[in-house]
C-alpha cells in the first residue's frame, strides 16, 4: 500500500493507494476514529459491483453501515439529491456516531462530500474513489459541489476528506471510455509538472490502457502526488496556483458546455481537444516549442482520445469560452504550455489567436 499525505495542518490526511484497499479499509477506518456509523453514498449500479464487499469490510472493523444509493448521472449532483439525502440521514441519526463515504466517481465524491460538508456544519467523510478520473484528481483535495441549472459546481466549499482510499483493482470494471477520460487529466499533470510522468506515458502506453497493474499504480501515484502538492500550495484556489491544473480546462469547459453537457463529450476528451487548443496558442506565442506541442498531440491521439472538434459549431464553442468562470473582469487568462512538464498562467491571450485554434482544431469547419 502506497500512502501519499496531504499535508494542511489540522485538516492533513492520507490518501492510500493500492490494491484490495476495499477489502481492508474496514480496519482503516476504525482506526482514524471519525465514528462508528458509516453512511454510505453511491449508486445502483456501483452498489451492485462493490457494496457488499465494502459493507463486509466495515463490519470486519466493527463498523455500522447503511447505504444511500443516488442517480447514477451527473444529475446527482443537485440540491433536490442532496436535501432528500440530508434528510434521511437525519432520520437515521439518533444515538449514532455518523460518518459519511463517498463510493464513487467524481459525481458521487462531489455530492457526497457536498453533504458532509453541510450536515451539521460538518461531517467527517471518507473518499472510495472508482473511477481512474476520481483516483487521480476529484477525489483529492476537497471541492465539493453540486451544480445549478446555471452552471456546474455553483454552489460548493472546500472540505477535506479525512482519507482517500484509491482501490487500482476497481478500475477494472471500469469501461475503456471511462479509462481514457482519466487518462486525459493524467497526461495534464505530465504537462503541468512531471516530464517524468509523461515520458512514462509515452513509453508504457499499451501496457497502460491494457491496465497493467504496477503501471497503473505508478500513474495514479505520481498524479495523485501531484494534486497533493498543488492543494497544499493553494488549498483554496486563491494564489492562482491552484489555477494550473485548469491547464486545458477553458476550452475543455466551451466544448462540454457547446455539446450541452452531453455524452457526446466526456470531461476528459473535451479536456484533450482543451489542452491541444492551448498548445497551439502557446505554439503561435512561440511559448513552446513545436517538438513539445507534437509530443502532446501524438500521446493523445495514442491513448484514444480526441484531439480534434466534431459535431460542433465554432460560434457556440467561442461563446461558451467567454463564460469561463476563470475569466476576471472580461480579461481572459489562460494557462499555457511552455515545454513538457511545465506551464505558465497568461492574461489577455489576443481573441484572434483563441479564435484561431479553435477553428484550427474543429473538423470539418
Ligand atoms: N471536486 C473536484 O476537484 C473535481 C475534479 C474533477 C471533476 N469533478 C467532477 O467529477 C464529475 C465527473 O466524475 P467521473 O468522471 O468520475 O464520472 P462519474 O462519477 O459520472 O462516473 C462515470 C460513470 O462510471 C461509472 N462507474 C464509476 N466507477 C465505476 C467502476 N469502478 N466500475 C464501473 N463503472 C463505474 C459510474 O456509475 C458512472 O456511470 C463531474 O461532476 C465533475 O464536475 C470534480
Ligand atoms: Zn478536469
Amino acid at each position: 500500500l502506497k500512502s501519499i499525505r496531504v499535508s494542511l495542518k489540522d485538516r492533513s490526511y492520507n490518501i492510500l493507494i493500492g490494491r484490495g484497499t476495499l477489502k481492508g479499509c474496514g480496519h482503516i477506518l476504525r482506526r482514524l476514529k471519525i465514528g462508528r456509523d458509516a453512511i454510505v453514498i453511491t449508486s445502483k449500479p456501483l452498489f451492485n459491483l462493490y457494496g457488499n464487499t465494502l459493507k463486509d469490510s466495515l463490519r470486519k472493523g466493527r463498523l455500522t453501515s447503511t447505504f444511500e444509493l443516488v442517480p447514477d448521472s451527473e444529475r446527482a449532483k443537485s440540491y433536490k439529491v442532496a436535501i432528500s439525502v440530508l434528510n434521511r440521514i437525519s432520520s437515521y441519526d439518533t444515538k449514532k456516531q455518523v460518518f459519511i463515504i463517498a463510493l464513487g466517481g467524481g459525481v458521487i465524491g462531489d455530492l457526497a462530500g457536498f453533504i458532509a460538508a453541510i450536515y451539521k456544519r460538518g461531517t467527517p467523510y471518507v473518499q472510495i474513489p472508482t473511477t481512474l478520473l476520481a483516483q487521480v484528481d476529484s477525489a483529492i483535495g476537497g471541492k465539493v459541489a453540486i451544480n445549478l441549472e446555471v452552471a456546474k459546481n455553483l454552489v460548493g466549499a472546500f472540505y477535506q476528506p479525512r482519507i482517500v482510499l484509491s482501490d487500482i483493482s476497481l478500475i477494472r470494471t471500469l469501461s475503456k471510455r471511462q479509462i481514457r477520460n482519466g487518462l486525459a487529466e493524467i497526461i495534464k499533470y505530465g504537462v503541468v509538472r512531471d516530464p517524468r510522468l509523461f515520458e512514462f506515458l509515452e513509453n508504457n502506453c499499451e501496457k497502460i490502457l491494457a491496465l497493467e497493474p504496477k503501471s497503473l499504480e505508478f500513474i495514479i501515484s505520481r498524479s495523485s502526488a501531484i494534486k497533493a502538492t498543488v492543494v497544499e500550495d493553494d488549498e483554496f484556489d486563491i494564489k492562482g496556483l491552484r489555477a494550473i491544473l485548469n491547464y486545458g480546462h477553458t476550452i475543455g469547459h466551451a466544448v462540454e458546455a457547446a455539446s450541452g453537457y452531453s455524452k457526446q463529450y466526456h470531461h476528459g476528451e473535451a479536456l484533450a481537444i482543451g489542452m491541444v487548443v492551448a498548445s497551439h496558442i502557446a505554439s503561435t506565442l512561440g511559448l513552446i516549442k513545436l517538438n513539445d506541442a507534437q509530443r502532446l498531440e501524438k500521446l493523445i491521439e495514442r491513448v484514444g482520445l480526441p484531439t480534434k472538434i466534431a459535431g460542433l459549431k465554432f460560434n457556440d464553442i467561442y461563446e461558451a469560452h467567454l463564460h469561463d468562470k476563470k475569466f476576471i473582469r472580461g480579461r481572459n487568462r489562460l494557462v499555457l504550455p511552455t515545454r513538457i512538464g511545465s506551464v505558465k498562467l497568461v492574461q489577455d491571450v489576443p481573441d484572434s489567436l483563441i479564435r484561431a485554434a479553435i477553428k484550427k482544431n474543429l473538423r470539418n469547419a
